[in-house]
């Protein structure tokens, strides 16, 4: 029997992006505070990239405790906070942001660790010694690449649409090991161990263009992106045989809890929630 919860209003919580309506993270919370009896509300809030600044500090002044930020936010949210946790300075980009009541706003990255943990406990991979093709260098993709590196991967190749974010990501993190950037159509194979999709191109139904050859009967793809169904990435992925497939219910539900670890100071279990959500999707 857990405690019975605390009266009074509830802590307030939530997620800042757009769009947000998709999101499955009030579900996670909810399940989260039920767990470790925590009293505390978790809200979406819809604001667009011009107000988020304004709106986002408006939120805290009213009385949010913290808030995970999403696209296409990350990288200005590392903007707005007064502190940065160091894997959040490495990154250069937040989705949790903690709300201290000697008035510091904290900005943290969970993103990385919570993709870790799935790769490595919830889908036993071993990331070592890895040829590993990240696509897309916004916000999300900034996240994971020190992680990543930290696993001692043989190579990391990041491509993006847009060539000289990608070169950019790659010479900000080229200290940690090998990286490199370039553009979809320069890709070459031998085909990749895993292959992460961190572009947002799923959210429009897109996948980008890509090359033969980078797909083979051993390589994991895994679509950061999650919803009903395939995706235009992991149906790619099908096409050419892909060893297995995942999208990121996994990472969401992992980095969910390291943002509760930060606000309060317990790390929920995971394994219920990704039961719950198996169920629901
Ligand atoms: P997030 O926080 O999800 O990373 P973001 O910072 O807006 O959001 O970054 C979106 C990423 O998806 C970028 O890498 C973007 O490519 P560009 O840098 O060229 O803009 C990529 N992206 C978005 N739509 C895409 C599409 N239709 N095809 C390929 N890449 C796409």
């Amino acid at each position: 029997m857990n405690p019975p919860l605390e009266a009074g209003p509830p802590d307030q919580y939530g997620l800042v992006g757009h769009p947000v309506a998709h999101s499955w993270s009030p579900f996670i919370h909810g399940m989260f505070a039920k767990a470790t009896a925590q009293h505390l509300v978790y809200r979406l809030f819809d604001i667009a990239a011009d107000d988020f600044r304004r709106e986002t500090l408006r939120l805290f002044t009213s009385g949010v405790r913290g808030l995970n930020i999403t696209l296409p936010h990350k990288q200005a949210a590392a903007e707005l906070v007064n502190e940065l946790t160091p894997r959040a300075t490495r990154a250069q980009a937040v989705n949790t942001i903690a709300f201290f009541e000697d008035t510091t706003l904290l900005g943290d990255n969970t993103d990385g660790v919570g993709l870790i943990c799935d790769l490595e406990r919830n889908l036993q991979v071993d990331l070592a010694d890895k040829r590993v093709l990240l696509l897309g260098a916004g916000g999300a993709a900034r996240g994971v690449i020190g992680p990543l590196l930290e696993r001692e991967l043989r190579v990391l190749t990041i491509a993006n649409r847009t060539l000289f974010k990608a070169r950019k990501l790659a010479a900000e993190f080229a200290d940690m090991g090998q990286i490199g950037g370039c553009t979809f159509a320069e890709l070459q194979g031998p085909p990749c161990d895993l292959i992460i999709n961190a572009t947002s191109a799923s959210l429009q139904g897109e996948m980008p263009e890509m090359p033969d050859g980078l797909v083979g009967e051993q390589t994991l793809c895994y679509d950061m992106a999650y919803g009903r169904g395939e995706t235009p990435f992991t149906l790619w992925a099908r096409s050419l045989h892909a060893r297995s497939t995942a999208k990121g219910w996994g990472m969401l539900v992992e980095q969910a809890a390291e943002s509760f670890l930060l606000w309060r100071g317990i790390r929920p279990s995971t394994q219920p929630v990704l039961a719950a959500l198996a169920q629901h999707t």
